[in-house]
């Protein structure tokens, strides 16, 4: 052993040290070194097989080394030490915890899986159909006569093809029984389209659901009858259901459908206008020249079809009474459902 071997020995310590990032790393490097069976006690040991003349010199640069070492272990130690406390000081633990906050089903969403679920407890199942639709399956085939005002531009948005946004769900109607043989029972939710003009109750874009019950026997008892189970499963038992004469060209006799007030249960509010009634949906027995317009035969078949708006069923659930907030997606209005 002479002086290089511990000079040698004392570059490849400060070499490793210099690589040392965490305390765990620091402390395997004191106990190599400097531990009771480290590099610098084995020095220590071999000192006795050197030159007797050179034993007090080596044994002193041996001391030096090991001082060094041991220096240089304090400093890093106390390094880490500090760098860990900032990190603690600026973490405050008595600061109110943040979580993340669940996303939900949209109101709109709700409603629609609410009356899904209802009509599916009546033996119906879920069908849709296009956003963009052909003039034959919005008007035409529903028995909308060339002049009804609904054709209108000013009314309806049409493409530069001549096809059209629907302005209801009722030609999923249509689409539907193309594709399919009778019985049908079918609910069909879906968003719509009209040229209105944006207020608290009218958007252009909206939501409804159309229902279509096509067999050998259906009769207006049988409307009357799951509008009726469908407005009590979906207001509560005190509701009461009107049907008012109406016209719709692809249903003879149509119907409009009230419900009573939920807010005043029939007295006469702000909400109902006084009157004490909501009206809810347009209904009635599917036209004849619908069901010639899709190859059933009309003296074979009978049904009852509805479309109802969602927006106004949400609005009236939840007592909104700007049709805006359902799509002006401001997360403090979205999380109260
Ligand atoms: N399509 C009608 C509307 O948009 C609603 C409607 C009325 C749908 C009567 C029907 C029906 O299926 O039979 O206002």
């Amino acid at each position: 052993m002479n002086a290089e071997d511990i000079a040698g020995i004392r570059e490849e310590a400060l070499r490793e040290a210099a690589e040392i990032t965490d305390i765990a790393a620091l402390e395997a490097f004191r106990i190599k070194y400097a531990g009771r069976k480290g590099v610098l006690q084995d020095l220590m040991q071999n000192l006795k097989t050197a030159d007797p003349a050179d034993r007090p010199v080596l044994g002193k640069v041996i001391n030096e080394v090991k001082r060094d070492l041991l220096a240089l272990l304090d400093e890093r130690k106390k390094a880490f030490e500090s760098a860990a406390q900032a990190q603690v000081a600026a973490f405050d633990i008595t600061l109110p915890g943040q979580w993340p906050r669940p996303g939900s089903r949209h109101p709109i969403s709700q409603i629609i899986e609410r009356v899904v679920d209802i009509f599916h407890s009546l033996g119906f199942t879920v069908a849709e159909g296009p956003d963009i639709e052909t003039v034959y399956h919005n008007f035409d085939a529903l028995n909308t006569p060339p002049h009804h005002p609904s054709r209108d531009p000013q009314d309806t948005f049409y493409l530069d093809n001549g096809d059209l946004l629907r302005c209801h769900t009722s030609p999923v109607q249509v689409r539907y029984m193309e594709a399919h043989e009778p019985p049908v029972r079918i609910v069909v939710p879906g968003r719509c389209y009209r040229r209105d003009t944006p207020d608290a109750t009218h958007s252009a874009n909206f939501h409804q659901i159309e229902g279509l019950y096509v067999d050998r026997k259906v009769s207006l008892a049988d409307l009357k009858g799951d509008l009726s189970h469908f407005a009590r499963e979906l207001m509560g038992p005190d509701v009461k259901v009107r049907f008012r004469p109406h016209f719709f060209p692809f249903t003879e006799p149509s119907v409009e459908v009230d419900f009573t007030c939920h807010v005043c249960g029939g007295k006469g509010c702000r909400v109902c206008k006084q009157s004490g009634w909501i009206e809810i949906a347009g209904a009635g027995m599917v036209d004849p020249n619908v069901f010639k317009a899709v190859g059933y035969d009309r003296h074979q078949v009978v049904g009852y079809a509805f479309g109802m708006g969602i927006e106004r069923i949400a609005m009236i659930l939840y007592g909104i009474h700007d049709i805006r907030h359902l799509y002006e997606n401001d997360v403090r209005f979205l999380q109260q459902f």
